[in-house]
């Protein structure tokens, strides 16, 4: 049983959101169907896909304008939520520091953050791949999770960009962070590969060892391209 989270980013609508349950009511599939949808389209009534936010404040309450806590997102039907997506990493300098506490606070209100690390270009490119993901497993993760928690990978140089790395490269990233989680204690964490996930290539990165689901993007927001995702591997 694979996990298949899509994320819509600042995209879609609640009449999209229904017509995405409608077509997910008959897919024949035991995988786990995960849905992370802006805030105002957050709702208790899932249907077949499970509901998840896509980032949660590191405060509990108080003075934070613009910010949505962890219990709120649970109240709203919330069971998941993204933490450090690259593009909060990217554009809102979220630190592994601050995505660690976001991580807490969703954990401790019985959410289940996905937790994002992975290199960029640069980081790529100078050759820090692995020390830039093994540091960002060790510093994302709460020391003792006390919860369920998912670990996706997102190369963030092939995010939105059509790119995707070679099998090997996947292969080699996610053999990383399993050894990384175990050392952790964390053995048997689920582990989702995200950026560039389609209908076509969705089954191939499932095969590979240590890719227990995919984090799509673009990909997620229709039916007719979410659903050969889903279906790829029963
Ligand atoms: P993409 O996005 O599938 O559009 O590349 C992936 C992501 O940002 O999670």
């Amino acid at each position: 049983m694979k996990i298949i989270a899509g994320n819509w980013k600042m995209n879609g609508s609640s009449d999209a959101l229904k017509n995405m349950q409608d077509a997910l009511r008959d897919v024949d599939t035991q995988n786990t169907v995960i849905l992370c949808v802006p805030f105002t389209m957050l709702t208790p009534d899932g249907g077949r896909a499970a509901i998840g936010a896509q980032d949660v404040s590191a405060h509990d309450h108080g003075a934070f304008t613009g910010e949505v806590s962890a219990q709120m997102l649970r109240s709203a039907g919330a069971k998941y939520v993204i933490v450090g997506h690259s593009e909060r990493r990217m554009y809102h300098g979220e630190t592994n520091d601050i995505v660690r506490t976001k991580a807490e606070s969703a954990i401790a209100n019985d959410i289940i953050p996905i937790i994002c690390v992975g290199e960029t270009m640069d980081e790529k490119q100078a050759g820090k791949t692995m020390s830039v993901i093994e540091s960002g497993v060790r510093e994302s993760i709460p020391s003792d999770p006390r919860g369920k928690i998912i670990v996706a990978y997102e190369p963030r140089w092939a995010i939105g960009a059509g790119l995707t790395p070679t099998a090997a490269e996947i292969a080699t990233a996610h053999e990383l962070i399993a050894k990384t989680l175990e050392s952790m204690g964390l053995g048997g964490t689920p582990v989702l590969y995200g950026a560039s996930v389609k209908g076509n290539n969705a089954a191939e990165i499932m095969s590979i060892p240590n890719v227990d689901g995919v984090l799509v993007g673009g990909a997620s927001l229709k039916p007719d391209d979410f659903i050969p995702i889903i279906t790829a591997v029963k």
